[in-house]
């Protein structure tokens, strides 16, 4: 347990939300507070807009941003703490999936006026799957939103979590007074437009108290006394496991435009959230205190400059201690690699990093070596499980408008795909290729990086695929036979495992039927 204090202080999480419900400025506020940044506007929001779809210049800069917000460390009271940046533009689900397989918990935050939103539901469902502990933070209490009981009942039910308020608000929208704190007794208010101070926090140990009449006025008091009647009734009290096994989850009302109750849940989040947690492999349970060092590749990231085909690879660190120089065993390509220039992004400045310790992310020049999901270890051969892959969505098969240029082509895509920018898949017996993504976007983003940094001409036609299964069977002679017959609709992903590509449900469910002996699985873990 040589490195026990280090892990003990870092927290590593993720924000996530549907766009607009208020990652960004939530963001900011954290930053604030940690000091690293020290005025309001400082994070730009890397959300692509709208009209964006065609507009290259837009899907540029987004990259810039991405790579500038991928990572945000900083110091607050005695905690390190680790942000992890998602994008919110559906279209790259995948990347914020795979982002979520990085940290060890996430706040989830939701707009009170829209709710539970197509992309919130998606994202809780990777957290599920994990069992990752959750905080929801409910923004934009300064706003009209739905009834506060009745969207506690939708998020518990359309996200299939229990949730446990911490914070209470006292109505919304213009009338919001501000949240009467759960845990500490404690009553604040809020004003529009002005910073809340610790004067604006009064103890309230005793409800029946005068002076919640006297802040409220009668009749919000009088609300206020049956609600938290209420909720005690009906939710009890926070019971930590549950919390860290991701079966209920700690809810905070406020106003992250306002910097309201995001200090109570940034303490609190320090307090329970999660440290750096042990992990499954392909061998062994790892446990994160182990000496050794070990660590896997969550995210790729391409130079800005076209000329300059090197990338960036960001390495979770997951047991011991990573050094700047050492030599570290890079397990898929069994060789042993080091690092003369890797950077952490404390206080949002890439700097060099001497050593690094399990929770921290690692910025590791790249020329090609890694893919997402590599495992670096000091010798042991072993990988990270539960890195999945997902089914895309929408199928492609690649045209070479330049066949003089088709080695740069084929350079280009397995890179593209190493970054997992999207997923290749080449057809049975023939070689034809496929793109599978989550989003329209992410082709245009493909085109377009094919173009200026391999020379690489494209074009793409649409093919009728809506999902991607994997299959695996004990039975290989009954795996070929239905190879065969379905030869049209068969492919091997890039690892060389075999794929159904599915025309619709229909087709889907027919095949399952019809041949028992083989599983379909929706999702690839990569490996
Ligand atoms: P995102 O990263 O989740 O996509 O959301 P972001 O923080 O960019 O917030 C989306 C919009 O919601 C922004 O307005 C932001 O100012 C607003 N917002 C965030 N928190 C609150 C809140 O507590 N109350 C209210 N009323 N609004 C909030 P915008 O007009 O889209 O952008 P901007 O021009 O203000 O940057």
């Amino acid at each position: 347990m040589k490195y026990q204090n280090e892990i003990q202080r870092r927290r590593t999480f993720a924000i996530i939300s549907h766009p607009d419900a208020g990652k960004t400025t939530l963001t900011e506020k954290f930053l604030l507070f940690g000091g690293a940044i020290q005025v309001a506007g400082a994070v730009k929001s890397n959300k692509i807009k709208k009209h964006a779809t065609s507009d290259f210049m837009e899907i540029e800069r987004q990259r810039g941003i991405s790579v500038a917000t991928s990572v945000m460390s900083f110091e607050y009271e005695s905690s390190l703490i680790n942000l992890l940046d998602t994008p919110g533009h559906k279209d790259f689900a995948e990347d914020t999936y795979r982002t979520l397989t990085a940290v060890d918990s996430v706040i989830l935050v939701v707009d009170s006026v829209n709710g539970v939103e197509e992309q919130t539901r998606r994202l809780m469902q990777v957290c599920r799957m994990r069992k990752t502990p959750v905080i929801v933070f409910i923004n934009k209490m300064d706003r009209d939103g739905k009834n506060r009981f009745d969207l506690l009942e939708e998020i518990e039910k359309e996200l299939s979590i229990s949730l446990h308020p911490m914070t209470w608000p006292i109505n919304s929208g213009k009338d919001f007074k501000g949240v009467y704190d759960l845990h500490n007794k404690g009553l604040r208010l809020f004003t529009p437009n002005t910073k809340a101070t610790d004067e604006d926090t009064i103890s309230v140990s005793d409800l029946s108290a005068g002076i919640l009449d006297e802040k409220l006025g009668q009749k919000d008091a009088d609300i206020l006394r049956e609600d938290v009647e209420l909720v005690e009734g009906v939710y009890g009290s926070l019971e930590k496991e549950m919390y860290l096994s991701g079966e209920v989850a700690p809810v905070f009302f406020g106003s992250a435009i306002n910097n309201f109750g995001v200090k109570e849940m940034l303490d609190t989040f320090i307090r329970i959230a999660p440290t750096p947690r042990s992990r499954e492999t392909s061998t062994r349970f790892l446990n994160v205190h182990e000496d050794k060092f070990s660590g896997f590749i969550f995210k790729i990231h391409a130079n800005l400059d076209p000329k300059h085909r090197d990338r960036i690879a960001f390495l979770r660190v997951c047991s011991g201690k990573f050094e700047r120089n050492k030599y570290f065993h890079h397990v898929r390509l069994d060789k042993d690699v080091r690092f003369s220039n890797p950077y952490s992004f404390l206080a949002r400045e890439k700097s060099v990093v001497e050593d690094a310790y399990p929770g921290d992310v690692v910025g590791l020049f790249d020329t090609g070596n890694f893919k997402i999901g590599d495992t670096l270890t000091e010798g042991e051969d072993f990988f990270f499980t539960g890195i999945p892959s997902f089914s895309p969505e929408i199928f492609k098969e690649v045209v070479n408008k330049d066949p003089m240029k088709t080695k740069q082509l084929e350079k280009g895509l397995l890179q593209l795909t190493d970054e997992g920018v999207a997923q290749l898949f080449t057809q049975f017996g023939g070689n034809k290729k496929i793109i599978g993504c989550v989003g329209e976007l992410q082709f245009e983003v493909i085109q377009y990086r094919l173009l200026h940094e391999y020379g690489a001409s494209v074009q793409f036609n649409t093919l009728p695929f809506y999902k991607a299964c994997w299959l695996t069977s004990e039975d290989s002679k009954k795996m070929e036979d239905f190879a065969r017959f379905k030869q049209a609709n068969i492919a091997e992903d890039k690892d060389g495992h075999m794929v159904y590509l599915a025309q619709s449900e229909w087709f889907l469910n027919t095949e399952r039927n019809n041949n028992p002996d083989i599983t379909f699985h929706f999702t690839s873990e990569i490996h």
